[in-house]
């Protein structure tokens, strides 16, 4: 790494959200969480691997009750989403009669956290929400409502604070775009 810039593979990275921007970003959203859920108890189901370290972050500033889950459903392989989306794994939670709230990196096409929901639906939990760090309104193709968005962004590729490029960068602070 020099200054503030990264090589992955064979691509160059940016810095564009710094760390304590992030921070902030977290914050106001756990505030606004910890104002709907006064007196309820969420369940937090955390999508891997690229939530990891938001959800991290964001549970931490938690003050409700809560439990966690984690969930698999990733479609992602290089700079270009595949479409293909797979199977919802690791669910070993009742979700009937929750108030789920779905943590997600990053909503891009919205393809992938579509395919989530339809997977939750039949689980009869009360009241399911949806929350990402980032968003790119631009990329979005789908119509449903997401509940907290931490920052929105152009359509630029992005890696770092647990986004990846074909595996790295995942341990970056920072938020970095392509060059
Ligand atoms: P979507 O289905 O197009 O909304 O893509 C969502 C998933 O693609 C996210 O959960 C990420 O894993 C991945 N993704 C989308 N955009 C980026 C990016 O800029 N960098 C890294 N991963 C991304
Ligand atoms: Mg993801």
């Amino acid at each position: 790494m020099k200054g503030n810039t990264v090589k992955l593979h064979d691509k160059e990275f940016r810095v564009s959200i710094p760390a304590s921007v992030i921070d902030n970003s977290v914050s106001a959203m756990a505030e606004r969480i910890n104002a709907d859920y006064e007196g309820k108890k969420p369940l937090f189901l955390i999508v891997l691997n690229g939530a990891f370290m938001f959800a991290s972050d964001l549970i931490k500033k938690i003050d409700a009750e809560c439990e966690i889950t984690f969930v698999k459903l990733s479609s992602y392989s290089g700079t270009n989403s595949t479409h293909v989306v797979r199977e919802l794994i690791g669910l070993d939670e009742s979700l009937e009669d929750r108030d789920v709230i779905i943590v997600e990196d990053i909503i891009d096409t919205g393809i992938t956290m579509e395919n989530t929901i339809q997977k939750l639906k039949h689980l009869k939990a009360r009241d399911v929400k949806i929350a990402t760090l980032l968003f790119k309104p631009n990329a979005f193709q789908k119509d449903y409502t997401i509940d907290y968005i931490g920052m929105e962004i152009p359509n630029d590729f992005i890696v770092g604070y647990g986004l990846d490029y074909d595996g790295l960068g995942r341990n970056l602070p920072d938020i970095y775009k392509i060059i």
